[in-house]
């Protein structure tokens, strides 16, 4: 009866969406590298590659971007919902409360067909970036910006978010971001995602779940984290005595370490890159260097142990050169997952078992049981 805390090297099931090397460094979506992907694919294209295991044809491509697009617009008593949440919440419980509040606006949400399923990811998908940007243009007083059909998925949540045409580059780099966030194996929030698939509830309370999951610091939310450290480091100067000082009072640094990752996170190379073509393009290096240094140190220290930068650790610098707040680091980590969570999921009902596992008692075996008046 051995028992592994977190689930550690356990396999819950086959997969043929994800492959991913931690010894090497290598991440594959259906076979396809990310690094591939990052360069040359959109995110609606990998959103296609992640629910039918194949590239799309042209065709097969454009009616999907059609369905994203014509599917972005929420029910008007969602973005009523939206507006009556308290201006101060996270912008993860909104997106938690507008998801779970749209599974009674969907006509197919107890179909459980495939063909039903995959149309319910795709209007999922379709519809995180404009309840993520209807917040944040709510919670300033502005008004929301409504989506444009013409524009892709990263473009327009770009522009429906911060109100403003992005330019072609911020628009790549959207994509980019969303590209490489979009799946990654039987990660926790994809577990929990999985875990309420598998007493075939519905796909919304399956995502929802995900959602939540996702939210935790020690998985989607540590971009917000990072942001956090790297403003208290200030400068890469002091990046030796905050990164030795931190790990000398056990602190576990966000933006580093993996369960699977022994090595480089794929994904935090491609956007170190990013983050410094930012940087350099505003003329603002700071906070990159600042980065650089924590990073050069927490290598030294721990890569010996095999803990390195992961997928959070350059992403918050990218999304703060682009203006975005930092508490929005996380929905836009979301609004890329749902395609690998509903991907999961509809892969799991193909050969559905319920999840459920055990824990080992280490309690009393013969409680007796007295009376109130004697305890
Ligand atoms: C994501 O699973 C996924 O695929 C997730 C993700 C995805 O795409 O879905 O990749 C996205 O969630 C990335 C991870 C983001 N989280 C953080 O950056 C938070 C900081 N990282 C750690 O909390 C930790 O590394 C985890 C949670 C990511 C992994 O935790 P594990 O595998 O349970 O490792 P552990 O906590 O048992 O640590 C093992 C050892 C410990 O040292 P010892 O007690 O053995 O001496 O490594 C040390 C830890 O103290 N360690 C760290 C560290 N992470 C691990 N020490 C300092 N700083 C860290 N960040």
């Amino acid at each position: 009866m051995a028992i592994s805390r977190g689930l550690e090297n356990v396999f819950v099931d086959e997969t043929a969406i994800c492959y991913i090397d931690g010894a090497q460094g290598r991440l594959l979506y259906c076979g396809y590298d990310i690094v591939d992907l990052a360069a040359r694919s959109t995110f609606e294209e990998t959103a296609f590659i992640l629910w039918h295991r194949r590239l799309p044809k042209k065709a097969e491509l454009e009616e999907l971007r059609r369905q994203l697009a014509e599917n972005r617009p929420i029910p008007p008593e969602i973005l009523d919902l939206i507006k009556s949440m308290p201006r101060t919440a996270h912008p993860m419980d909104v997106l938690r409360t507008a998801v779970s509040a749209l599974a009674s606006y969907d006509p197919e949400l107890n179909q459980n067909t495939p063909d039903a399923n995959l149309r319910k990811a795709i209007r999922l998908t379709a519809k995180f970036p404009t309840i993520t940007a209807a917040y944040h243009r709510t919670r300033q007083g502005l008004a929301v910006v409504k989506p444009d059909p013409k524009r892709g998925l990263g473009e327009d949540f770009l522009r429906m978010l911060l109100g403003r045409d992005p330019d072609d580059l911020m628009a790549r780099i959207m994509d980019v971001c969303l590209i490489l966030h979009a799946e990654h194996g039987m990660n926790a929030s994809t577990f929990g995602g999985v875990v309420t698939a598998s007493t075939l509830s519905d796909l919304y309370s399956a995502v929802v779940a995900a959602i939540g999951t996702l939210k935790g610091p020690l998985h989607g939310g540590a971009n917000e984290e990072v942001m956090k450290m790297l403003l208290e480091v200030k400068t890469a100067e002091n990046a030796d005595e905050y990164v030795v000082s931190g790990l000398q009072a056990k602190r576990k640094l966000s933006g580093f370490g993996h369960r699977v990752y022994k090595s480089y996170d794929p994904r935090a190379t491609i956007l170190k890159d990013y983050a410094q073509r930012l940087s350099e393009q505003k003329g603002d290096l700071t906070l990159f260097e600042t980065a650089e240094a924590v990073e050069k140190v927490m290598v030294r220290e721990v890569g010996p142990k095999g803990i390195y930068p992961n997928v959070d650790f350059f992403s918050g610098i990218v999304y703060h050169l682009m203006g975005i707040p930092h508490d929005l680091f996380t929905p836009i980590f979301a609004v890329s997952r749902i395609t690998g969570w509903t991907a999961h999921v509809l892969e799991y009902w193909e050969d559905n078992r319920i999840m459920r596992p055990l824990d080992l008692y280490n309690g009393p075996r013969s409680a007796e049981y007295t009376p109130i008046e004697k305890r």
